[in-house]
């Protein structure tokens, strides 16, 4: 391999840059890819294989295959021949120990008779103790890049949804035409190109035929978007694609598929070695980068333009031997680390000396992504593959993937023959264990593919699933229409978890407060698809203040409902499992809403305005779910009962604390006293000179009032509460010291503490639920409980510990996991860890003790069912 004196349309030869390989420093060019350079450079083997650390080396220099993944600075798996150079690039091979040169870990080549398809079912697994040592070793041996242990500095991503009239995939000469046309007659077009140019193989053989092309599509109007392949066609049609930094979603009235053909490889003794490159590779090479990669060519001709590229080595300086394969079939290829020979068939068989084997044209049509839309596939005779036969309606197929042009020679599956011949370089996969496989039994083309991980690597399928069909064929001796295809299923093009995390528009609420949480300093976290403040300063300093002067949290999010009407009270206590109906007009009553089987959806007070007429608020998170479950019952029930949902009409505020009671008198002219509005009681008048509802109501454990106030006047009602704290040390808090405080009395927060099988017997709220009324959701499912108890219960816990144990941990006994923490936080109050746990009922009695494992650890908890905190209740009633 060498650089030519002249050539390479894409390199700018004033433009020298140096990059690192492996430690060593490699010349190249503006405009090279790292693949070109390492060419350039001399540099044959690329990267060690999947399996057995055979050399490999480039083959085709489109990114289909994986015979050249690098990891360039942290970032492992990308493809040498794609990834353009830069200044200082820190490029390292991969799957080799101690160099891609020298691998030592290439003796598993030498024992992959240990190694058959279907191994992990098979070896190493008697005795039994055998098996747990070895897979670590071979996970490490085997594989591809190693994920950086440390965060990556991530480029900032993008998802970008868009909708054209027309999205045309593929940027060849039939995709620029389809495109062309369509804009021609004032249809929005879209034209995606999976390269870095629009032109394809056009490119490396007329890029003057590829820039007028281009001239004409751009003037028609279409939007030519480059570095982008189309890697899954999903329900829709949704087309996604993966830029370099931007994740698109595409959909489009018509899409038109140019996805063009794919050049395939051959299945012959060692057809991996280095120096067995494609076509397309040569042809890149020397025209793209002014790269010769070989002095001695042998060019096997399976399709016309074989001819082409062996016109182009020969006019560079190689000398060139032309191969009609129906004549001459390659048996072998012949080398040590780098080809240096094939031996082909015929009369008499001939050995020739190379240092370059060209697989030449055996190009068939990239028909994935019209798979993954619905396309139905025929053999097609003429050229002995398959082509699109019936497309969803609004697409359409041109071009070579359609099934136009000259028809190739398609490689031949080849008899038994010494030296390894792979089906699927990327996987390691060979013939014989294909062999071996169909006389397990696996002798389908979706079996093989999974006994054997056949087209599942990097390259999914792209360079070898027509010669594994056919090997397929030619094992199980059906003809090859008769093998079924693999299921296509995105993504065709391997994309990065972090493109598909792209940032995208997340929904967000805040509450009318929020600039003022925004110049406190409030740290925000999510809650359901709210912005709340998670805390302000230290939440203990905030639970501090909550204790032993006063605090203030925005609840604005909470769920709001008015309900009237004759049946309100009929709707209820359908809704509900407690009693309503004997609710005195002002009074409030904490309830659980139940689904009907018995397990609690959400939770919240309901507050009794009149006679007809009810203020009821459930949690943040479950707003939505309870409007339209609330709405459907009563469509259901034909209840004379109207619901509105006024959850975004008010802002609301908890006002907790001793001194809370002393804010309260500075902002409103109502009584506030403790026996004008008791706890449990609400109020409605002016509070900073706006309409309120006051509801002495808290879960914080301290004398509070819930403040409701129409949102437009939050924000000033927010002001002026504030302002009347300042003299008594009043803090504003956030969810973190909320839930502390709830811990601290054992308020559970539904959705943390329960699950989607809690039922009140189980959460400790039996007392809520009241069989003497008629029918509530959830009744018959919890007479049973009733009467048979719930097997697990939810209980407060404390330990004594110096940090709290991680939620989700489990509780254990003789190192059998029989429950999970669900809260669990440090109370500086209390002076120990408060939580919540699922425990089994034998365990739920005051005092008994449980064991609590995580990370290794166990810690030794107290079961306490009352409050931890003012367990009497005194200071909340105050
Ligand atoms: S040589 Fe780079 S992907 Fe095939």
């Amino acid at each position: 391999m060498k650089r030519l004196p002249q050539g390479g349309t894409l390199i700018d030869r004033s433009a020298p840059i140096a990059i690192d390989l492996d430690g060593r420093r490699i010349a190249a060019f503006k405009g090279d890819t790292i693949g070109s350079a390492m060419a350039a450079a001399g540099v044959t083997v690329t990267g060690r294989s999947f399996k057995y650390h055979r050399p490999r080396g480039l083959y085709c220099m489109t990114g289909a295959c994986a015979n050249c993944l690098v990891t360039v600075g942290d970032e492992p798996n990308v493809r040498a021949c794609t990834r353009q150079v830069e200044p200082g690039m820190r490029v390292t091979r991969q799957n080799a120990w101690p160099s891609a040169d020298h691998d030592l870990l290439r003796a598993f080549d030498r024992t992959s008779f240990a190694l058959p398809a279907g191994f992990y079912y098979k070896v190493f697994h008697k005795p039994r103790f055998v098996w747990p040592m070895v897979e670590p070793i071979i996970r490490r041996v085997a594989g591809l890049g190693r994920l950086p242990n440390r965060p990556a500095a991530e480029p900032h991503r993008d998802r970008l949804t868009v909708y054209p009239d027309v999205l045309v995939i593929g940027g060849g000469r039939a995709g620029l035409t389809a495109a062309a046309e369509a804009a021609g007659v004032g249809r929005r077009t879209l034209l995606l190109e999976a390269h870095d140019q629009v032109g394809g193989r056009l490119l490396a053989t007329d890029p003057g035929a590829v820039a007028s092309l281009e001239q004409a599509v751009r003037a028609a109007g279409v939007e030519i978007v480059t570095a982008t392949p189309a890697f899954g066609v999903f329900e829709g049609p949704l087309v996604a694609a993966a830029g370099p930094n931007t994740l698109w979603r595409i959909r489009a009235h018509e899409i038109v598929f140019a996805t063009g053909t794919i050049e395939q490889g051959a299945v012959f003794a060692s057809n991996d070695l280095p120096g067995i490159v494609l076509s397309e590779a040569v042809d890149r090479l020397l025209a793209l980068y002014g790269v010769l990669p070989g002095q001695s060519a042998v060019v096997i001709a399976y399709g016309p333009q074989a001819r082409q590229t062996a016109a182009a080595l020969e006019q560079a300086g190689a000398k060139v031997t032309l191969v009609d394969p129906s004549r001459q079939p390659v048996l072998s290829a012949v080398g040590s680390g780098k080809v240096q020979g094939v031996v082909l068939g015929g009369q008499p068989a001939t050995r020739l000396a190379c240092d370059l084997l060209v697989l030449a044209g055996a190009r068939v049509p990239a028909t994935n992504l019209l798979s993954q839309a619905g396309a139905r596939l025929r053999y097609e005779t003429t050229i002995e593959t398959f082509v699109p036969d019936e497309l969803p309606e609004g697409m359409r197929a041109v071009g070579s993937v359609a099934g136009a042009g000259e028809s190739p020679i398609i490689p031949a599956p080849m008899a038994p023959a010494d030296g390894k011949q792979f089906a699927c370089l990327c996987m390691d996969v060979t013939e014989k264990e294909m062999r071996q496989s169909v006389k397990e039994g696996f002798d389908s083309a979706e079996l093989l593919k999974r006994y054997t991980t056949l087209t599942m690597g990097p390259c999914q399928g792209k360079a070898c699933l027509m010669s594994s069909l056919r090997l397929c064929a030619h094992l199980t001796d059906r003809p090859l229409p008769q093998v079924d295809r693999p299921t296509a299923r995105p993504p065709y093009t391997p994309v990065s978890l972090g493109l598909l995390a792209a940032g995208h528009l997340v929904p967000r609420k805040e509450t009318a407060i929020q600039e003022r949480h925004v110049e406190a300093g409030a740290q925000f976290m999510w809650a359901g698809d709210w912005r709340r403040p998670h805390h302000y300063q230290d939440p203990r300093l905030e639970c501090e203040a909550v204790h032993n002067r006063v605090g203030l949290i925005d609840v604005s999010s909470l769920g709001k409902f008015r309900v009237t009407g004759s049946q309100s009270v009929a709707l209820l206590e359908r809704l509900y499992p407690s009693k309503l109906g004997d609710l005195k007009v002002g009074r409030i009553r904490y309830g659980a809403m139940l689904n009907d089987q018995g397990v609690i959806l959400d939770d919240g007070t309901i507050c009794r305005l009149g006679e007809e007429e009810f203020f009821v608020t459930t949690t943040t998170g479950g707003t939505s779910a309870m409007d339209q479950w609330i709405k459907w019952w009563l469509a259901d029930w034909a209840l004379d009962a109207r619901i509105i949902n006024v959850s975004g009409g008010y802002a609301a505020f908890n006002l907790a604390g001793p001194h809370s009671r002393g804010v309260m008198q500075r902002v409103t002219y109502l009584d506030v006293s403790r026996e004008a509005l008791p706890y449990l009681m609400s109020a409605r008048g002016e509070l900073a000179g706006v309409p309120a509802l006051i509801l002495r109501i808290g879960f914080v454990g301290e004398l509070s009032y819930e403040i409701h106030v129409p949102s437009a006047y939050g924000q000033h009602v927010w002001d002026v509460i504030m302002e009347a704290g300042k003299d008594f040390g009043m803090a504003p808090f956030g969810l973190e010291a909320q839930r502390i405080l709830r811990l601290e009395k054992q308020h559970i927060i539904v959705g943390q503490d329960t699950d989607a099988l809690s039922d009140p017997y189980g959460a400790g709220l039996s007392w809520m639920v009241k069989f003497e009324k008629p029918d509530f959701l959830g009744r018959r499912t919890l007479e049973e409980t009733r009467d048979h108890g719930p097997s697990e219960r939810l209980v407060g816990f404390t330990a004594d510990e110096p940090q709290a144990p991680p939620e989700g941990a489990a509780v254990v006994e003789a190192g059998r996991p029989i429950g999970r923490v669900c809260s669990s936080r440090r109370s500086e109050q209390l002076k120990t860890i408060v939580g919540m746990a699922w425990v089994p009922a034998g365990l739920a009695e005051d005092g008994k003790t449980f064991e609590i494992a995580y990370d290794g650890h166990r810690a030794s908890a107290r079961v306490g069912l009352k409050p931890f905190y003012d367990p009497e209740g005194t200071r909340l009633r105050s």
